[in-house]
């Protein structure tokens, strides 16, 4: 058989792994799973770990690292200053991602920190394919104000355009018309989208946000957490780009941006650490010489030298094409599964989860009722799955007004951690969300009982009204 027909023949995007150490897990029953999420203030952040079947809150931090990863672990240099792991990260990133200069960071925020603060000045506004939590708030505590000029079919579960990442042009152009582009420190640009449920962003969309910036000499921030996914979505769903590899389209992303933010805790498949990129030497100058009063010296910030060597070896292993056809093909198989049983969810399923779509879901709570935390307490007490609120609850208040932002999307989401998992996994997952679609009118909303000031999603808690 020739290749090329070899390839053609139909098969599943099944694990291409198979697994040498496991994990026991503990089953628990509904009486002490009720009694669980009462005391956790039905947040499914404040469970214990111990007390989860299935753990779908994030893909943060919860990949399996591979043997080759653990074997680089033992190589860590735990020197202070000048580890070689750090050098070997600063390759690697220039390499797969093409941007110069490196500031390693403890994880993501951090770094969103320090370019936040370099770049932001009070009053100014910052453009970008819909919020990220910890990305606006960094970018309000410099004194800017977040406006998501990402493409209206992103706030619209059920449309089916597949780069529901996009940006919309006219809005962007409008803005920096309307604010000038002294006030406009640079855009925000994320590949994947996270909160319109992990969706894509496509490269001509890139491209046309790319000239239209470097025409007003507008900088673009790249929030690169899921890059490899974004790139992936390209290959299979933009014309043109089927024939190349994710890596080839991933370093095309990334030239197209000025410097990036990257939570290494996602895609490049660690369980710690990020980094700060940039391609300008006088921004780095500042980024480095920040770096040492929030994170550490500026050849490790925050991260062990063993933990720079698996973030190295994990760049490389999250654009193998083999790895991410599985990665993505998973969670597809559990939108595909809740799809067949009309399960309302996110369309088109998005790269790192399943989002379901709890306005349609629990029709019988308004938004202030907080149905996305209700319906993932729900989820819990039926199988010990813990997914996350993506709605009302993580949206917050309005900084100036301190009302709550009522969003349109009220989602709950089943996040799929990177090579953890199996098959049965996701069938259990979605015979435990029929069981509650079936149930769903039972679901009683929920009110704060206690709020913190921010990122409230995180340790608010409730009570059933
Ligand atoms: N940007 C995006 C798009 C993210 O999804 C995250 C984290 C961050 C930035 C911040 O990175 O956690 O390393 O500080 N998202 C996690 C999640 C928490 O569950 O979606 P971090």
């Amino acid at each position: 058989m020739s290749e090329d027909s070899e390839n053609q023949r139909k098969r599943s995007w099944a694990e291409p792994y198979k697994i040498k150490m496991v994990e026991p897990v503990r089953m628990t029953t509904t009486g002490e799973r009720k009694t669980r999420i009462k005391e956790a203030g039905f947040n499914t952040f404040l469970l214990r770990s111990r007390d989860v079947y299935i753990d779908l809150l994030t893909d943060s931090g919860t990949s399996a690292m591979s043997d080759r990863q653990w074997a680089g672990m033992m190589m860590g240099d735990e020197a202070y200053a000048g580890s070689e792991n750090f050098y070997h990260l600063e390759q690697t990133i220039q390499k797969y991602y093409g941007y110069k200069y490196i500031v390693p960071t403890h994880q993501g925020r951090a770094a969103e920190h320090i370019i936040s603060q370099l770049l932001i000045k009070q009053g100014d506004i910052i453009p970008g394919n819909m919020y990220f939590t910890t990305t606006k708030l960094h970018q309000e505590l410099a004194g800017g104000t977040f406006k998501d000029v990402i493409i209206d079919e992103a706030h619209d579960p059920g449309n089916l355009y597949p780069f529901k990442g996009n940006i919309d042009l006219d809005r962007l152009r409008a803005l920096i018309e309307q604010y000038g582009e002294k006030r406009i420190p640079y855009i925000s640009v994320a590949t994947t989208v996270n909160m319109a449920g992990g969706q894509p962003i496509s490269l001509k969309n890139l491209k046309e946000v790319r000239n239209l910036t470097s025409h007003y000499g507008i900088p673009i921030i790249h929030d690169m957490t899921r890059v490899a996914e974004n790139a992936y979505m390209i290959k299979k769903l933009e014309d043109g780009q089927a024939h190349r590899k994710v890596s080839e389209i991933v370093k095309e992303i990334c030239d197209l941006t000025d410097g990036a933010t990257m939570s290494a805790k996602k895609d490049a498949l660690v369980n710690i650490g990020g980094f700060l990129a940039v391609n300008d030497k006088g921004l780095f100058d500042k980024a480095r010489n920040m770096v040492v009063i929030y994170e550490g010296l500026h050849t490790y910030g925050g991260m062990a030298g063993r933990d720079m060597e698996a973030l190295s070896i994990g760049i490389s292993e999250s654009v193998d094409e083999d790895h991410i056809r599985a990665r993505v093909g998973q969670v597809e198989y559990l939108g595909k599964k809740l799809i067949q049983s009309e399960i309302p969810i996110v369309m088109p399923v998005g790269t790192h989860g399943v989002f379901l779509n709890a306005k349609k879901f629990l029709p019988h709570l308004t938004q202030d009722k907080l149905p996305a935390q209700a319906l993932a307490a729900a989820i819990y007490v039926d199988s010990g799955v813990r997914a996350m609120e993506r709605g009302v609850v993580s949206a917050g208040r309005d900084p100036d007004t301190g009302q709550q932002n009522y969003p349109n999307l009220e989602l709950v989401r089943l996040t799929i951690p990177r090579r953890v998992y199996t098959q049965a996994h996701m069938d259990v997952v979605a015979e435990s969300i029929e069981e509650v679609y079936l149930n769903r009118n039972k679901i009683r909303g929920l009110k704060f009982v206690y709020e913190p000031r921010y990122l409230r999603f995180f340790q608010s808690r409730f009570e059933e009204c």
